[in-house]
């Protein structure tokens, strides 16, 4: 019987050396041997504490059957019965599952009729654009529609508003809350205390798994399997992903490599940039959540020892072949100061032939005939690689065989593993977001918010003298 689980990922960083850019523009040996020491004590970092403290997310890979029995036998209703499926988040709470679900649908999932997609639409609500919920009801029928409302600290305020815009929307109803799912911390917070007094079905998002670590946990295994998905072979993906990610030599451990060369290419080379490129549409959204991970977890002022380090590559997303014709002239030659990473996808699930031009078309256009779209974005990606190079860019490729659960899992986990990595090295706190907080507590004061804790800020915002518009023309 064939292998139901096809391949693994790779990546290739050859573009990323010196070998290939030259000493000035790509990453010396000898770069990569001073790091060692620190890859090492990266590894057992990270390692000897897994599972511990902010590190509950390597525990996800290996989660109970009961757990994945639950949600398997909670999605079998939410199939059959709905027509469509909203998940009410926001940040780690929502941009796993909004990637997943856009990387194993068709592309126009929610265009099919029903009896293709065998599961409800789907809907992401992760922004609270005043228009938002009006379009959302135009084309959901809030009486015919399961919600997943997740919050891992239970409080944040624009996920809980949207909660009780549908509470409202559905309160005329017995029996509403059988439409309602909470995905929460299993121990505190306000939506905890909310699905108690209200006896919603919850799901628990457990200690030690921050937002953005969270997809593998029901936070994301839920949505998934609602589209459809085999979210244990998700899950195999991240396991087998997690064993090469502790292989303590360097050459073979993906996460530890890409850490390593991404801490020399951004603290020594001056590479603040990191561009997340996918060839796959199916794939745009891994951007998204990449932009996250990376973000919000290595952009630090602090070390942890507290001195100041400002620490952290920017993030950027893109999408092949479409940002070529946007972006890709300022990757070439603009500043040094980026690393392009492609996702490349080897097998398509599915291939448009290009059909033959008439005769009398120009040759220009006639050599497309009898190529295949897969074979088009493939030249396009490597002669985005190739012009990089040429033009001394750092740039590398992880390739995927085919997009599907498996892979999937091994992608995500693989930069989860890096980020970890990399936060080690650059010796920040990967698992906090400090520099959130002082614009939560300015809008909680903004609005009144009653609570003692906003009460400096309240009475700073009224002390301080009204902006004068001196730049508005
Ligand atoms: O990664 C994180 O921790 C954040 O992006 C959170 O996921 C986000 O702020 C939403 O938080 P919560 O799940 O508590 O509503």
């Amino acid at each position: 019987m064939a292998d139901p689980l096809p391949k693994t990922l790779s990546l290739n960083v050859g573009n990323l050396m010196a070998d290939r850019l030259g000493g000035e523009y790509g990453v010396a040996p000898e770069a990569i041997e001073r790091w060692q020491p620190r890859a090492e004590a990266a590894l057992k970092a990270v390692q000897t504490t897994r599972g511990q403290g902010w590190l509950g997310w390597m525990d996800l890979p290996t989660q109970p059957d009961s757990l994945l029995d639950d949600i398997e036998e909670t999605v079998r209703t939410i199939r059959d019965r709905y027509d469509a499926f909203v998940l009410l988040g926001i940040g780690g709470s929502a941009l796993g599952p909004i990637c997943v679900n856009e990387a194993l649908h068709p592309l126009r999932y929610n265009e099919l009729p029903r009896s293709k997609r065998g599961g409800p639409r789907m809907y992401f609500e992760d922004n609270i654009d005043p228009e938002r919920m009006a379009a959302l009801r135009d084309v959901v029928d809030f009486n015919d529609a399961c919600f997943n409302v997740i919050t891992k600290s239970g409080g944040t305020a624009e996920t809980m508003s949207q909660y009780l815009i549908v509470r409202d929307a559905l309160a005329h109803k017995p029996r509403w809350q059988d439409q309602m799912i909470a995905t929460t911390s299993g121990t505190k917070g306000l939506l905890l205390d909310i699905a108690r007094i209200e006896g919603l079905k919850t799901f628990t998002i457990p200690d030690g798994v921050g937002g953005r670590f969270s997809e593998l946990c029901p936070v994301g295994l839920l949505a998934a399997a609602v589209g459809g998905a085999d979210i244990r072979a998700l899950l195999k993906g991240a396991a087998d992903m997690d064993a090469r990610c502790a292989i303590p030599d360097l050459w073979k451990n993906p996460a530890l490599l890409e850490a390593v060369l991404m801490g020399i290419a951004s603290a020594e080379m001056g590479r603040n940039i990191h561009v997340m490129m996918p060839y796959a549409d199916s794939l745009r959204l891994v951007a998204d959540w990449f932009v996250q991970l990376w973000a919000e977890s290595l952009g630090k002022r602090e070390s942890r020892a507290g001195s100041i380090v400002n620490a952290g590559q920017t993030p950027v997303k893109a999408l092949g072949v479409t940002d070529q014709h946007s972006q890709l002239q300022l990757y070439s030659e603009g500043p040094f100061d980026k690393v392009v990473t492609m996702i490349k996808v080897e097998s398509f699930r599915d291939e448009t032939l290009i059909p033959a031009a008439p005769d009398s078309y120009p040759d220009d256009v006639k050599f497309l005939g009898g190529l295949t779209h897969g074979r088009l974005i493939e030249a396009e990606r490597f002669g985005t690689e190739y012009a990089l190079t040429s033009a001394l860019r750092m740039n590398q490729t992880i390739t995927l065989p085919e997009v599907n659960e498996y892979t999937l899992g091994q992608l995500l986990y693989f930069f989860e593993m890096t980020t970890a990595y990399m936060g080690e090295l650059l010796d920040v706190d990967a698992f906090n977001q400090p520099g959130v907080e002082a614009s939560k507590i300015a809008t909680y004061a903004k609005l009144g918010h009653p609570s003692g804790k906003y009460a400096a800020a309240r009475a700073e915002l009224a002390a301080a003298p009204e902006e004068k518009a001196r730049y508005i023309i």
